[in-house]
């Protein structure tokens, strides 16, 4: 049963008084030293919990993620995050290990499309140029041409060229507000984030009838009669750069709640407020969330578990990332 939205008080990141503790938990030093110890990287995503995001070498966005995998020295890369992100880490990396504390941490828009039913169609329309939002399998990856991020999906689309036909997978909120920008006309895969198509316009407009004047930030991957209210639609990188730069001391964040962590710890002095849903103040994803520091050390001790990835399946899912790299360099 939907609550009553009045009776949910809003999920606020207020600045903190004084300077706030620097100081990492137990659990967080034995994180650090076994990180030392493997000669690990830890990438994590903006959507990991605040405790996972102090320990990491790097918080980002999907696009900032595959740079960092792309150029790191180290031995192991430790990803916290969902499995098609610790993947695409591995096709780039085919020689490190790497490892993902929970390999249950899946992602509903990467299984809204199988493998098979993408080479099905495939196999139907041969001249078609596959553009795969990264949030996909290795093997979806293996059948693109080139893949995107939320942070270049509107740049990697306006590369190709105009007399190609183009089906974008597997996000159809993406792909509807990449075709919005860029005027192109293309075939959406039926795919969805379950985590932000439950953002309503209903919840929004009441959020921001408590905090006037706080600019609406929101990710592509929300529906597109929420994108319209937004003052931004955007990656979850770029957030932090719009709400820093921008004159508003306070924000709606209409993503992921873990992203509230990441723009408080890099703008301190603002205010962050959870766009809510029907049901709730903020919004977790179910995948992202089931990483937590207990694993974390855990995977780091033992080395595992670890992705592993036919080659077959590694060299062809290479070529439309790098593809990616080079195009959004
Ligand atoms: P970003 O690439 O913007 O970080 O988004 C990743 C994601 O999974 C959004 O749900
Ligand atoms: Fe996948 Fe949505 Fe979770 Fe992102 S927020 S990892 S798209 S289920």
């Amino acid at each position: 049963m939907t609550k009553n939205l009045s009776t949910i008080a809003p999920l606020v990141f207020a600045p903190e008084s004084g300077a706030g503790s620097t100081g990492k938990s137990p659990l967080q030093e034995r994180i650090l030293k076994l990180k030392k110890e493997k000669n690990a990287v830890i990438l994590v995503h903006n959507y990991q919990d605040g405790v996972i995001q102090e320990v990491a070498d790097y918080v980002g966005d999907s696009l900032g993620l595959s740079y960092q995998a792309s150029k790191t020295d180290a031995e192991v890369i430790c990803f916290c995050g969902v499995h098609f992100m610790a993947e695409t880490a591995k096709i780039i990396n085919p020689g490190k290990r790497v490892i993902l504390p929970d390999p249950e941490a899946g992602c509903s828009l990467s299984d809204s499309c199988p493998a098979e039913k993408l080479a099905a169609y495939k196999a139907k329309h041969p001249d078609i140029v596959v553009v795969a939002y990264i949030n996909c399998s290795a093997e979806v990856k293996a059948l693109s041409d080139v893949i995107c991020t939320s942070g270049n999906a509107v740049d990697i689309v306006k590369r190709i060229p105009e007399d190609k036909e183009i089906l974008f997978v597997p996000d159809q909120n993406l792909g509807q507000w990449v075709a919005h920008q860029t005027g192109r006309k293309m075939k959406l895969w039926p795919g969805n984030c379950y985590a932000h198509i439950l953002f309503s316009t209903e919840a929004i407009e009441r959020i921001r009838l408590q905090y006037p004047g706080a600019p609406v930030v929101a990710h592509p991957e929300c529906v597109d009669s929420v994108r319209r209210m937004a003052d931004l639609v955007c990656s979850t990188e770029k957030m932090v750069t719009f709400c820093r730069d921008h004159e508003s001391d306070a924000f709606i964040i209409v993503t992921e709640t873990g992203m509230l962590h990441r723009l408080r710890r890099d703008i301190p002095g603002k205010t962050f407020i959870a766009g809510p849903t029907e049901n709730c103040a903020c919004n977790e994803c179910r995948f992202m969330k089931m990483n937590t520091l207990e694993k974390l050390e855990r995977c780091l001790d033992t080395l595992e578990p670890e992705i592993v990835l036919d080659p077959e399946t590694v060299a062809a899912a290479r070529l439309p990332i790098q593809r990616m790299l080079e195009w959004s360099r």
